[in-house]
């Protein structure tokens, strides 16, 4: 069988690889600095600040609306030939600012790409407004406002990715609050590189319905119970974690003891290139570690399902996609 593949967690410019970037580059005239890129041409980020600064800078070559519009198509394409029925992208409003390219032609640009890579391929998407944590709350609430003055029918969450180091959840509160008064829903990043106290503080001030990553949270049975018993879906990324250095291997990844304790679990590839793996590349390394039948990860697809962002139609649609591949 083949499985059909769900991905919640993707950052648009984290799925731009080397050559794209490049290409980027010399077509907008941006010289790229000295250490982007390893020896062997992959992307250079040996922990987790390192791979914050690289991503930064590849994300001054990428200014362009043609630029976003291949990256996306490229996203979406590139894994609904993999098997991705579903994705979502985390998008940033501040790198095409820094750049010059206003939030409706940004927006205009992926919608664009993702309604090419529809038309060939099926696929269906969405799109998460993001703040990044370490730009601060102010930064965060300018970035919720634009949810307001533009709506998208696709733009459907919002989240915070960045340093989960700075600043406290509580911070955010604000930004949280306008996102989820402009009809968005809610995912915070968490527990990726600090402990369950990130999580939790996340819960209790931001009240997300999905967490990226939260793997730590595995540290503190309480907190696990509680993630359960709220229905707070995690959007887990082993790959992104061993990349990173959070874990030595698929096998340490608390993925499988998270479900057993009934939180539910969707997969993400984060930032692909970057970590050198892709939905597909998850889902069969998941499989593979913990000796997953299909059902198992049809399963995960159905949970991924259930806690996507999009409406009751795509929902029921996409299900059915599910259960017409498990017969
Ligand atoms: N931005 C892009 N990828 C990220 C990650 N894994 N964690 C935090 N911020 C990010
Ligand atoms: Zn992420």
């Amino acid at each position: 069988m083949s499985l059909p593949l769900v991905d919640l967690h993707c950052h648009i410019e984290g799925a731009a690889d080397p050559a794209f970037v490049r290409a980027c580059a010399r077509r907008n005239r941006v010289t790229l600095p000295d250490g982007l890129f390893r020896a062997d041409g992959a992307w250079a980020c040996n922990d987790f600040l390192h791979f914050l600064r690289t991503y930064e800078s590849a994300c001054t070559a990428i200014r362009t609306a043609r630029d976003y519009a291949d990256l996306t198509y490229g996203y979406f394409s590139r894994a609904a030939a993999r098997g991705l029925i579903y994705g979502e992208l985390f998008i940033s409003s501040v790198h095409p600012a820094e750049v010059g390219l206003s939030y409706p032609d940004f927006l205009d640009a992926i919608e664009d790409g993702y309604q090419r890579a529809r038309t060939e391929t099926g696929v269906e998407g969405r799109f998460i407004l993001t703040a990044i944590r370490h730009l601060g709350p102010g930064r965060a609430g300018q970035t919720a406002q634009l949810a307001h003055k533009h709506p998208h029918r696709l733009v459907t969450g919002f989240g915070m990715a960045g340093d989960e180091n700075q600043f406290a959840p509580k911070d955010f509160a604000r930004a949280f609050a306008i996102a989820r008064d402009a009809g968005l829903q809610l995912t915070v990043h968490a527990g990726e590189v600090c402990g369950p106290h990130s999580v939790r503080a996340c819960l209790d001030a931001l009240r997300p319905a999905r967490i990226g990553h939260g793997v730590q949270a595995i540290q503190d049975a309480a907190l696990v119970t509680r993630l359960a018993d709220e229905g707070v879906a995690l959007e887990v990324c082993p790959g992104s974690n061993i990349a990173l250095g959070v874990y030595d291997s698929y096998e340490a990844s608390p993925l499988a003891r998270l479900r057993a304790a009934g939180v539910r679990v969707a997969l993400g590839a984060d930032d692909p290139p970057y970590f050198h793996t892709d939905i597909a590349n998850e889902y069969a390394r998941v499989q593979q570690a913990f000796g997953y039948d299909d059902a198992s990860m049809l399963a995960i697809s159905r949970d991924a399902i259930a806690a996507a962002f999009c409406d009751p139609t795509t929902r029921t649609a996409l299900l059915q996609r599910l259960d017409e591949a498990a017969l």
